[in-house]
């Protein structure tokens, strides 16, 4: 496809899970592995965009011609994907950000006690998705939906609630594909339309939602 695609776009992804901390030596996250972000910020470089990725923890290589900014918790997620944001023609969320986080953080290792139940408490992170896309000055903003039922009519509903542009749905029931795996099959569903992309490698899936994103952003933005 047409190489230049994305040229002279600043693209922005964040990728990964989030890491958030309960004391010096643990801390509560998900399997996510990146390779979905890492693989569509190597995708939008080859299209001409200047990428920004934003990362989570993860063991993975820096595409070429892509910027990574190494955060840990969701709210230095959300720190980092709010600096640079009103350079942002497209932002990509494809983060598995930790839902919740512990209320505080131990100063010290908490220690092991006699009681057979232990309490954690926990306080709701900052939506970063829908943090961006509730800006005036919103870029086009994509978000990803790993359901495992009801998949469109769950991702129809999350495109509206976090007034984004476009969500890419993700059947996480099926085995060999999605979290942590190296294939995917996605359907792209926008507020006028909605595309299947069949299985495929996560570096193929790649190149071709960001050729799809490329076209709509043109159409729909
Ligand atoms: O609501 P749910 O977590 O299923 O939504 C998934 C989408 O929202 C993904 O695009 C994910 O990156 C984004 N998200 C986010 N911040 C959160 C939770 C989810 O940006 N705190």
């Amino acid at each position: 496809f047409n190489s230049g695609a994305l040229a002279g776009l600043n693209v922005h992804i964040t990728a990964g899970p989030t890491r958030e901390p309960l004391d010096p030596v643990r801390y509560i996250s998900n399997h996510s592995s990146g390779k979905m972000g890492y693989a569509l910020a190597a995708a939008a470089a080859d299209a001409g965009a200047r990428v920004r990725l934003i990362s989570g923890p993860v063991n993975l290589t820096v595409p070429t011609h892509v910027e990574r900014i190494s955060v840990t918790t969701a709210e230095e997620m959300l720190q980092a994907s709010l600096e640079e944001i009103n350079h942002c023609d497209i932002f990509i969320a494809c983060a598995a950000v930790a839902d919740y986080r512990p209320t505080s953080i131990a100063e010290h290792k908490i220690k092991k006690g006699n009681e057979e139940i232990m309490e954690l408490h926990l306080v709701k992170n900052p939506d970063i998705v829908a943090t961006i896309a509730a800006r005036e000055d919103k870029p086009f903003t994509i978000g990803f939906a790993a359901e495992t039922r009801d998949v469109i009519s769950y991702a129809r509903g999350k495109l509206d609630r976090k007034n984004l542009d476009m969500i890419i749905a993700n059947d996480v029931s099926q085995a060999g594909i999605g979290f942590n795996s190296d294939e995917n099959a996605v359907t792209l569903v926008t507020h006028t339309t909605q595309i299947d992309i069949p299985q495929t490698s996560k570096r193929q899936l790649a190149t071709q939602l960001i050729e799809q994103i490329s076209l709509l952003y043109k159409t729909e933005k």
